[in-house]
């Protein structure tokens, strides 16, 4: 049972892209000074936490993910100074700075030579031969932005590993100096006034040193996914022990990002509450319902008894055990929810966008909203091509990929162009919409850094603010019921009723003498609900927490309710006052 209590299991994650939050000078780059522009309507969506994504010195190869400075603030985003300020705003709102540690690779720095006193720091392999005697990379692991993991280096005849871009060296955290560095880069931040971190796949950091071939799952590449060799391997504890160390020292929050492990058991080893390492994880079950890792962009549906499965499995595993979830279904990696599990259709769209706020936002965990998700901002439009986008995973992809295997093959172009516009990155890092000025109040400037969607007019902040009816303030709304409810909501149980519904998705939380009752229609459809026995009770009488649309639920006579398209309600029952 949870029942260690902890601040941030009763707080909310709000996750801002600094790049495209919004601009204050004008030179198409949110940053620093944008961000402090807008801390009153965070306050007023009322998180808790802000997680900025990295705004530290960096080439900006992945958008920051590759830092070169670890003391510096890269200069379009602002001043040291300009950090100051954001932290002073929002501890002055009661809020707090959570920062986006990005260790287990840096920019590629320092690999120029084996005399390079930093050439421990990173990983080198000589090469290997094949029987023609031709120079093969150490071993066949595939990079997350394609090609081998391993990037030859003329100068000392060694390869280095990158388990991203080439530009992202990963470090060598078998090296006491790499770790003591991470550990003065916490501290400092720290002291600084941060209030904790998102750790950025944390779970790479311990590789299996005898770096094996992966054994082969895609017969059509030479690279093939070597995760179950890097990823919570052999000393993952011990180095997250030393993180927790100094963690618990300045009571800060942690949140570590753990791809391709899928089993809460080995998850919980990391966040379990007394094992010293981390307060949560994200985990990537839920998002890769849909994508077949580990080849991208190829169409795959998500299955309404698979998202069943797996939400309660977390749910229910964490509970037991005495870990914690991180809850998610947005981020600066992925598509827009509405567009991937709800519907983005004009007169679902903010149904939609609440019947998933209302679903992910009273499950057991901390929840984490990506900015533009308060205001049910959808993805990129139909009528982007490739030239639109940014990121470098969708144009690696499509450089080697589409161009290299399919460059006369139009249909399987426009299938893959589909899917991209529906999983790409980029979906979620169009300029934040604030109002319905040019280039959606984003920057005054001349050209945002990627294009604005074309939806900003009709959906944008100043539409949402104050409007009882949108999404803006039902997100609001499910927040204060988390905070008001907070027996319930932050430490009550979970229980996911009628299992083989393929429609509805509805759960109970309960606490005490309190039980609540989480319904959600994931379809276009009006279904009817066979009402289950323990549910009765709840529907007759209980007191209605919050709903999508107005709707009556009284139980006909043949036990049956009616549930409309992307309805949502939760329902509470307190069986003391009954
Ligand atoms: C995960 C981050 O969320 C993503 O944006 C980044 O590209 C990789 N880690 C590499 O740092």
């Amino acid at each position: 049972m949870p029942e260690n209590t902890a601040w941030w299991k009763e707080s909310t994650v709000y996750q801002i892209y600094p790049s495209s939050f919004k601009d204050s000078n004008g030179d198409g780059i949110g940053d620093i000074p944008g961000i402090i522009s807008e801390l009153d309507y965070l306050q007023k969506l009322g998180v808790d936490l802000v997680w900025l994504s990295p705004i530290l010195q960096s080439p900006q190869v992945d958008m920051g993910y590759d830092v070169s400075d670890y003391y510096a603030i890269h200069p379009p985003y602002g001043t040291m100074e300009d950090v100051d300020n954001l932290i002073k705003g929002l501890n002055a709102r009661g809020m707090k700075y959570i920062m986006d540690l990005v260790v287990n690779h840096t920019s590629d720095q320092s690999r120029s030579s084996k005399e390079n006193p930093y050439r421990d720091w990173y990983i080198w392999k000589p090469p290997r031969y094949d029987e023609h005697g031709n120079r093969q990379p150490p071993n066949n692991w595939i990079a997350a932005f394609e090609g081998s993991a391993w990037e030859y280096d003329e100068a000392t005849d060694e390869y280095y590993l990158h388990l991203f871009a080439v530009e992202q060296p990963d470090l060598n955290w078998e090296n006491p100096k790499v770790r003591a560095a991470v550990h003065d880069i916490m501290r400092y931040w720290l002291d600084k006034g941060v209030s904790g971190f998102r750790m950025d796949v944390i779970n790479m950091i311990s590789k299996d040193q005898s770096f094996p071939d992966a054994p082969i799952t895609n017969p059509n590449s030479p690279w093939q996914h070597g995760a179950q060799f890097y990823c919570n391997g052999p000393r993952i504890h011990e180095f997250l022990q030393d993180l927790g160390k100094i963690l618990k020292e300045y009571d800060a929050f942690s949140v570590g990002e753990m791809p391709n492990v899928y089993d809460p058991a080995e998850i919980v080893k990391c966040v379990g509450f007394d094992r010293g390492e981390l307060a949560m994880a994200f985990q990537f079950e839920i998002m890769d319902l849909d994508q077949p890792a580990p080849t991208k962009f190829l169409p795959k549906k998500w299955e309404m008894s698979a998202l069943k499965e797996v939400v309660s499995r977390w749910q229910t595993f964490m509970y037991e055990n005495d870990g914690w979830n991180a809850l998610y279904l947005e981020n600066h990696d992925q598509g827009r929810s509405i567009c991937r599990f709800a519907s983005p259709k004009p007169e679902f769209r903010a149904y939609s966008a609440k019947m998933l706020a209302t679903f992910l936002g009273l499950q057991s965990g901390t929840p984490f909203v990506y900015q533009g998700q308060e205001l049910g901002l959808a993805n990129v439009p139909d009528s982007w091509g490739i030239d639109k986008f940014r990121d470098l995973e969708t144009l690696n992809y499509w450089k080697d990929e589409i161009l290299q295997h399919h460059a006369q093959d139009t249909e399987y172009q426009e299938m893959t162009m589909k899917e991209i516009r529906l999983k790409s990155r980029d979906n979620g890092r169009l300029p934040m919409q604030w109002n319905k000025e040019k280039f959606a109040g984003f920057t005054t400037g001349t050209e945002p850094w990627i294009g604005v969607n074309e939806d900003y007019e009709e959906w944008n902040a100043a539409a949402q603010v104050g409007n009882p009816d949108s999404v803006f303030e039902y997100w609001a709304q499910i927040l204060r019921l988390r905070k008001k409810y907070k027996n319930l909501f932050a430490y009550g149980s979970y229980k996911l009723i009628d299992e083989p519904n393929q429609d509805l998705f509805a759960y109970l939380r309960a606490y005490g003498d309190q039980t609540a009752l989480i319904l959600t229609n994931f379809t276009e459809k009006e279904v009817g609900w066979t009402v289950p026995s323990e549910v009765v009770p709840i529907l007759k009488g209980g007191t209605l927490l919050v709903e999508n649309r107005n709707h009556d639920r009284s139980i006909s006579s043949d036990g049956t309710i009616t549930v409309q398209p992307l309805e949502a309600f939760a329902v509470l029952l307190n069986k003391s006052s009954v």
